[in-house]
């Protein structure tokens, strides 16, 4: 962590007083010694590390560094969990001076008695210069069950003012997080993530409900470019725009789209984000990485801080496992240039080997009047 702020650009003493925030945030298994198995099967990575770290990057400056935590790892099961989650939480708003009152708000939808999983809450932090992180925080829709799951999305929507909201949401098969801004955000969101499975470029690109962009070419582009599909070829249609079959499918682990909710006055989200799961559909992190750079080269962003972040992390050759990299993200917000998003392991417990990965299948060219593959 702490070489990962140094890659980000962050002073020393920042560093210092991120990572004890981390580790207090962590508690006791902070202590454990890594040489034991993970405290439990945190879904929050592949390898349970209850830590994420991630950078967003914006055409200007360095990127600022993230870290995606699951305070209640270990604590035995996802109702304990969620309380050492709500008391980090809650522990971190009073430090900062923060109010809370969107989780309180929704608090008894996500933290019933009895909860299911696969997590309770995790926090992210975005660690800004100045020792004052944005926090994060995220919840389990599924936390009554997975069958009430849009029931309990749409009451947080309502309960948080956002009364149109869920009716403009695309279809996806699952909610998988609902997500509230915390602290000095300038426009605080309300975020609804959801699981797309077999999902195909044009598909992507028709999620965005966002009023006025993002352009369909430039979601399918991240799209090929994240998943290493071929582009269709431009010149086989008529309209660029909208490139003929055939259409791939990412048919392994789901594609995820966010819909962010500011102000209340439309009923349509102010933000939307494509997550695509790269670990996945690449042989090795090597491919990962090159991908993350094409993505980052193609928004006119420099991949350099990506580059030593990814050694900061780690002393293996990304070559040598796969998962380091486990999502690039690219994420519209109305009347601001996109950010670019890499999500990077911690690895602490292990590193998945690289294995040949073909990267998706071909999905049948229903009624495309254009020509076909020869
Ligand atoms: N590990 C989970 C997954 O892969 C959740 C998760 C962690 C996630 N970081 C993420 C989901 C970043 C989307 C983007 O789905």
């Amino acid at each position: 962590m702490l070489r990962l702020c140094e890659a980000a650009g962050l002073d020393g003493a920042d560093s210092a007083a991120y990572a004890r925030t981390v580790l207090a945030a962590l508690g006791p298994v902070a202590d454990r010694p890594l040489d034991l198995p993970p405290p439990d099967d945190s879904f929050l990575s592949d390898d349970h590390t209850p830590v994420e770290f991630s950078l967003s990057f914006t055409p200007q400056g360095d990127p600022t560094l993230r870290v995606l935590l699951e305070p209640g790892c270990g604590a035995g099961d996802m109702a304990r969990n969620g309380r050492a989650g709500l008391r980090v939480v809650r522990e971190m708003a009073r430090r900062w001076g923060f109010g809370t009152r969107p989780l309180d708000e929704v608090e008894d939808l996500f933290f019933p008695p009895d909860p299911q999983g696969p997590l309770a809450l995790w926090c992210a932090l975005e660690l800004l210069p100045g020792g004052v992180p944005k926090l994060k925080v995220y919840l389990n829709p599924a936390a009554s069950g997975q069958e009430r799951s849009a029931g309990t999305v749409r009451e947080a929507l309502h309960r948080l003012g956002h009364h149109r909201a869920f009716a403009s949401l695309p279809d996806g098969d699952r909610h998988l997080f609902l997500a509230l801004d915390l602290g000095a955000w300038e426009e605080p969101r309300v975020k609804v993530y959801l699981a797309h499975h077999d999902l195909s470029a044009g598909e992507a690109a028709g999620l965005s409900r966002l009023d006025g962009g993002p352009g369909r070419r430039a979601v399918t582009s991240f799209f090929h470019t994240a998943a290493a599909l071929p582009e269709a070829d431009a010149a086989a249609g008529t309209d660029a725009l909208d490139p003929p079959a055939p259409d791939l499918r990412l048919d392994r682990r789901p594609v995820q789209s966010c819909h962010a909710f500011t102000g209340t006055a439309t009923g349509r989200p102010s933000g939307f984000t494509l997550y695509v799961p790269v670990r996945d559909y690449a042989a090795h992190d090597g491919e990962a990485l090159d991908r993350a750079v094409s993505v980052l080269r193609d928004h006119g962003m420099d991949p350099v801080p990506l580059v030593r972040s990814v050694s900061a992390l780690t002393s293996r050759r990304p070559e040598d496992g796969v998962g380091l990299i486990a999502y690039v993200g690219l994420a519209h917000h109305q009347g601001r240039p996109p950010r670019v998003t890499v999500y990077l392991s911690s690895e602490a417990y292990e590193v998945r080997k690289p294995a040949p990965a073909p990267a998706a299948r071909t999905a049948s060219v229903a009624g495309s009047g254009g020509p076909g593959p020869s």
